[in-house]
């Protein structure tokens, strides 16, 4: 089996009386699609959100290649190599396509400050490094052709992958997606899956939330069940789909 990357161990999050996540054991491994599913509120998208630091757990602990992260800042986080997009689509409308990626680059790079502020021929190499990058990243995701459209002028299905040539600007070797198939149509859908296989082919490890049982049956390699905040299960697709706690925590639901 290969590496670990991501290994969370314990993992609780309160909201005041609520519990969020009851003390959830997770891995990650190299090169795996795995994916999180789980009725509406049960607290996937809390765990996307304490893998990325953006608040620290209650309790239990998160290791990326073996480091402890629990607690680290969000840009610490990205910068080790893990990378996100949201659940609510979060792109710059006053930005071109091609910005839109560019902006998720440089946060990579070294180039401050000071260097743009006195274009230093450093801030020019910088830029046109950026600006490449950003280009073959429109070229895997299928959107060289609206790289000077405005965020906003795309089909609904191609702003969500803008969303992930934008989180694989930072150089990352773990992707999450949560909900990457929200509001896509069946063709968006299929592509998308299509994609995802593909970049996980090119080496990106990827863990996806996802409501649409066919795309994570289809392209999941292991599936972990949150229900309510604990984890119920965690498989193949095959034995998610025969487990009695899944089916009945789906309730009036096929899991197919
Ligand atoms: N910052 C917060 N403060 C208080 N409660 C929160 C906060 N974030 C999430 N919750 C609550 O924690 C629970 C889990 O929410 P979460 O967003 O993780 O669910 P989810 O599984 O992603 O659901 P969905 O499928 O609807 O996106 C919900 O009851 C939610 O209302
Ligand atoms: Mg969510």
């Amino acid at each position: 089996m290969s590496e670990v990357l991501l290994k969370a161990e314990g993992i609780t999050q309160q909201f005041g009386g609520l519990t969020a996540l009851n003390n959830v054991d997770f891995e990650l491994r190299k090169n795996e699609i795995v994916g999180i599913i789980g009725p509406n509120g049960a607290g996937k998208t809390t765990f996307f959100n304490i893998i990325t630091g953006i608040y620290p757990p209650t309790a239990g602990t998160i290791n990326y290649k073996g480091n402890n992260i629990t607690g680290k800042k969000t840009y610490e986080i990205t910068s080790m190599g893990i990378s996100r997009t949201f659940q609510n689509i979060r792109l710059f409308d006053q930005m071109t396509v091609l910005e839109n990626v560019m902006v998720g680059t440089h946060t990579h790079t070294n180039s401050g400050f000071l260097d743009a502020v006195f274009k230093t021929p450093r801030h020019h190499k910088t830029e046109k490094y950026v600006k490449e990058k950003a280009i073959n990243l429109l070229e895997i995701t299928g959107l060289s052709e609206y790289r000077y459209h405005y965020s906003t002028s795309l089909p609904y299905g191609f702003q969500r992958r803008l969303e992930i040539a934008r989180a694989m600007a930072n150089s990352p070797e773990v992707l999450l997606f949560d909900e990457p198939a929200a509001g896509m149509n069946e063709n968006e859908t299929r592509n998308l899956a299509q994609f995802i296989t593909e970049i996980n082919a090119m080496g990106y490890t990827i863990l996806l939330i996802e409501h649409d049982m066919r795309l994570v049956m289809r392209i999941c390699h292991r599936i972990y069940v949150l229900d309510h905040g604990t984890l119920i299960f965690q498989g193949t697709p095959e034995e998610v789909k025969r487990d009695p706690k899944v089916i009945e925590a789906y309730l009036g639901q096929e899991v197919e």
